[in-house]
């Protein structure tokens, strides 16, 4: 059986929907903290078992029958809760339920030395993962363009974007890193380890995302940099949690370092055909 966690998540609940397309239904099994949030799962024949990675108990119920486990990673950084230790009792009861697979969404920029901080729970996970013992893939996805597009934000409304100084990233599509999530689930023939970066096709820094929003609002967006200094000043004067500030600044840093930019073939090769456009993402998501 095919367990999915983080059913409820953007990420977690469009990977089963691909899935019912790739998988017999009473095949597949989501978890999730809530399943009063999963009746349409339940309704399409999914199994939904609750499972939070902070309860042991819960995730030996909720993974029971698996032969393969798909880790959403979760969002507990911004929260002070600890995601490397989440995904840790995760994976353990992923192995204790029996799953002979473990895939993980992981980032393309997982490292210890990376300046965002999320990305060194990933590479942390991925190292967990190296010694599980049972085949495993990391799915090294791209930043989400739904994520650049919340940080537009309030510049939408304001006609003003201030950033750090950035860099370009190769945006994707929650849909596309789902359906490739659940192709690469079917096809167990993967090699263990960390997938190939999983982008879009072209990498657009906050600058270009302005314009393209000015073009989409038909009013201009201008975009003024401000110093690390005085946006970490800015973030916490309006009570921004320390952990917050570090992954906001850290993303510019990030970016202006190159960390996303890499433009990679592997999300099209696996799903067939071009990757959904950050023009597009937006064309769809701001409300003109
Ligand atoms: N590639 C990128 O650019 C990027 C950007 C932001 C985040 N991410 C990562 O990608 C993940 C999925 O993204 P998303 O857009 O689907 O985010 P989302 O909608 O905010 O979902 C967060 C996910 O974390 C799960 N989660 C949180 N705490 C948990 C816990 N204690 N036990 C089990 N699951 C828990 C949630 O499961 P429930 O179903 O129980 O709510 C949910 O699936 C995020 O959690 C984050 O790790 C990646």
């Amino acid at each position: 059986m095919f367990i999915i966690t983080g059913a409820t998540g953007k990420l977690g609940h469009a990977i089963i929907e691909k899935l019912i397309d790739l998988a017999p239904v009473n095949q597949i099994g989501a978890t999730c903290r809530n399943p009063d949030k999963a009746a349409d799962l339940t309704a399409l024949g999914v199994r939904v078992r609750q499972g939070d990675f902070e309860d042991v108990e819960s995730l030996r119920y909720a993974f029971e029958g698996a032969t393969q486990v798909l880790i959403v990673s979760s969002d507990a950084s911004a929260h002070r809760a600890d995601p490397q230790a989440q995904h840790q009792t995760a994976i353990t009861q992923a192995l204790a339920a029996g799953a002979k697979r473990i895939v993980y969404t992981s980032q393309m920029a997982a490292s210890a030395s990376s300046a965002f901080p999320p990305m060194h729970n990933h590479a942390a996970t991925e190292e967990v993962l190296r010694s599980c013992g049972v085949a495993w893939t990391a799915l090294r996805n791209g930043f989400y363009g739904a994520s650049g597009i919340a940080i537009l934000g309030e510049a939408l409304k304001t006609g003003i974007l201030e950033t750090a100084v950035d860099g370009p990233i190769a945006w994707t599509a929650h849909t596309d890193l789902a359906e490739a999530a659940a192709i690469i689930l079917t096809q167990e023939q993967y090699a263990s380890g960390p997938t190939l970066p999983f982008t879009g096709s072209q990498a657009l820094d906050f600058g270009d995302l302005a314009d393209i929003a000015s073009g989409l609002l038909k009013r201009p967006i201008s975009r003024q940099i401000v110093t690390d200094d005085e946006l970490r000043k800015k973030l916490v004067a309006h009570n921004t949690p320390p952990q917050v500030v570090d992954i906001v600044l850290g993303l510019y840093i990030a970016a202006r370092n190159h960390e996303f930019s890499v433009v990679d073939p592997a999300l099209e090769q696996v799903l067939g055909r071009p990757p959904i456009t950050m023009r597009s993402l937006m064309e769809d998501m701001i409300e003109c």
